[in-house]
């Protein structure tokens, strides 16, 4: 599903985030990336996703490669396979919840308002389906930043520290809804956190370090 091989990345006038990185997952796998703030975890989901380019490397989602793709091509491949949890949200200010988590369902063609709701519902907004985002707390808006990254059942999701703003107890809701849609679509994962107990509900987890990326236990 996903095959990265030999990435190199240094953002202008930075020093290099990764010089030789691969890796591949599977269909289906889901696996956790852990970090020291600044490695270069979110860089590493932009290059997947194609919205920066890499310095040298390969990147491969459903066997067609992302990097070197024309804008619009690449925005298609982004539209149709990939959900993506930003961390600093990406919600729309001037669309109500609805209508944010309807708006991947639209942009494909496949508008389901009954699916945005029950994604709302699932994620503990059901009863906020008309409020805006400026009415939101920061743990709402990235509950509304789950949803809609999930409500067109994507192949590859990739979500960068979905949980950070949430108390504990709405962090395990919320990881427990991200594994069950993983699951039930078939969708391959990648969740980007800081914390062991959201790691520990992937598969694998992995430690990204200036020296790459390596497999990481989540006994400690
Ligand atoms: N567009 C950019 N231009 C220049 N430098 C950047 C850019 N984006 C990120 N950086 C730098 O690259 C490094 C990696 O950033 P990145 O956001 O990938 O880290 P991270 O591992 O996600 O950190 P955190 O855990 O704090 O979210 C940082 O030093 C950051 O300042
Ligand atoms: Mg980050």
């Amino acid at each position: 599903m996903l095959e990265i091989h030999s990435l190199a990345k240094t953002h202008p006038g930075g020093h290099p985030l990764f010089e030789n990185l691969s890796f591949s997952l599977a269909a289906g796998e889901y696996v956790a990336i852990m970090g020291e703030s600044g490695v270069g975890k979110s860089t590493l989901l932009n290059l997947i996703a194609g919205l920066e380019a890499p310095d040298r490397g390969t990147i491969r989602v459903a066997g067609r490669q992302i990097s070197g793709l024309p804008d619009e091509d690449a925005a298609r491949l982004r539209r149709e396979m990939l959900g993506f949890v930003f961390q600093a949200f990406h919600v729309l200010p001037h669309l109500t919840l609805l209508q944010n988590v309807r708006v991947p369902l639209l942009l494909l063609g496949r508008d389901d308002p009954g699916r945005a709701a029950a994604m709302l519902a699932a994620v503990g907004l059901g009863d906020r389906l008309d409020a805006y985002p400026r009415e939101l707390s920061g743990g709402e808006l990235q509950r509304v930043a789950i949803a809609r990254a999930l409500v067109h059942r994507p192949s590859l999701l990739l979500a960068d520290e979905p949980p950070g703003n949430l108390d504990p107890e709405t962090a395990r809701d919320i990881l427990r809804l991200l594994r069950e849609e993983i699951r039930a679509n078939g969708t391959t994962a990648i969740l980007v956190t800081h914390s062991l107990q959201a790691a520990g509900s992937a598969d694998r987890a992995f430690e990204l370090t200036s020296a790459g990326l390596r497999p990481r236990s989540l006994a400690a």
